[in-house]
Order: C-alpha cells, then sequence, then structure tokens
C-alpha cells in the first residue's frame, strides 16, 4: 500500500536523492531538468513550498522509500494539471495507477477541484495507461518539446 504525502520541507534530502538516482530514467521519457535544478536544489524545494497555486507530494512505499511524485499544478478555478514521476525501481507494478486514483479523490475532496488535466507523450504509453485507467479521456493531439501529445481531461465528478 503506497502512501502520499503533501510536499514538506524535511523532504528535501530524500527528494534530492530520488531526482538524482532516477535522473538518466526520466530524461527517457520526459524533459531532463538541468544541471542548475541540482546545484539549486535548497531553493528549488523552498520555492516549491511556497508556491500556494500548487499541491505538491511525494509517493512513499511500503516501507516508507520515497518511490515517486505527484502533484497538482496551477490550482485555479477549480482546475489543475496533474504530473507524476515514479522510481525507475518501483515501475511496471501499479503506483502510478493507483497514486493517481488517490490524488483524484484528494484533488475533489481536500483541495475541492472539478476538473483536472494531464498531458504525455505519444510515445509514452505507459503514462497514456495510467490516466486512462483512471478515466482521463483525450481531449487534443498537440506538439509538446517537438513530439506528438496528447491532452486529457477527467471530470472528477465521474468515478474511475
Ligand atoms: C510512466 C510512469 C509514471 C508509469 O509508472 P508505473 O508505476 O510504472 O505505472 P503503473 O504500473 O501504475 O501502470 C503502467 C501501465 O502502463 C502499461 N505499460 C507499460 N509500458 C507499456 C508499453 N510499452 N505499452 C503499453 N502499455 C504499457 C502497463 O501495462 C500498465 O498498465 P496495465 O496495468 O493496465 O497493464 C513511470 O514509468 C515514470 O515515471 N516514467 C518516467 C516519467 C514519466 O514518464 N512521467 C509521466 C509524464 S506524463
Amino acid at each position: 500500500m503506497l502512501t502520499i504525502e503533501r510536499l514538506r520541507p524535511d523532504h528535501a534530502e530524500a527528494l534530492y536523492a530520488f531526482e538524482l538516482t532516477n535522473r538518466a530514467w526520466f530524461a527517457r521519457s520526459i524533459p531532463d531538468r538541468g544541471d542548475a535544478y541540482f546545484a539549486e536544489f535548497p531553493a528549488r524545494h523552498a520555492a516549491l513550498l511556497a508556491d500556494d497555486s500548487c499541491h505538491f507530494h511525494i509517493i512513499r512505499d511500503t516501507d516508507g522509500t520515497l518511490i515517486g511524485r505527484i502533484n497538482l499544478i496551477d490550482a485555479i478555478d477549480g482546475t489543475a494539471e496533474l504530473g507524476y514521476r515514479i522510481a525507475e525501481s518501483a515501475t511496471g507494478r501499479g503506483v502510478a495507477k493507483a497514486a493517481v486514483t488517490q490524488i483524484c479523490h484528494l484533488a475533489a475532496t481536500t483541495y475541492t477541484l472539478t476538473t483536472l488535466t494531464a498531458m504525455t507523450t505519444v510515445d509514452n504509453p505507459a503514462s497514456q495507461a495510467v490516466l486512462t485507467h483512471n478515466a482521463f479521456a483525450v481531449v487534443e493531439h498537440f506538439t509538446l518539446n517537438d513530439r506528438p501529445a496528447l491532452r486529457y481531461r477527467r471530470d472528477l465528478g465521474v468515478s474511475g
């Protein structure tokens, strides 16, 4: 059973290790954060914590290990953009699907949002499967970082 925790100051060390360990893994699917992100990590972490328009979370495995991040970005007028990334060592066992299910519930209840959007590139079938499993529907085809991409939307009144 995984748990989702709202991002806190004391997550910094584990989060840095998570990002560094999985840097090459993430860069296979999504843009690399760049060297400056790691060099300036404490300031970047503090900036996230100060941003009250976003809801940042970590995902912990049953043994407490930080295995992912799941975030609601720009929560404005009842809508936010969902984003997530899972450690390479934890992929392929339903973590993202379960975390998205949990965050949709949190979004509707704790954060009183009514819709979520998400986007992924066409060459990321695992992410597409995660969104489809959670009742997100494709609403737009577009180009993201020079790659064909899909925008998804979910009405949080719809169970997934
Ligand atoms: C994409 C990512 C979030 C998936 O996390 P995960 O915990 O492995 O996902 P889950 O195990 O919950 O579900 C993955 C689903 O994709 C499916 N899948 C995986 N690889 C696939 C492929 N090549 N083709 C089709 N489906 C695939 C799995 O079968 C599973 O679906 P199913 O259970 O219905 O069979 C994770 O690999 C990741 O963080 N990647 C790097 C960053 C990233 O891409 N983030 C998302 C940006 S939009």
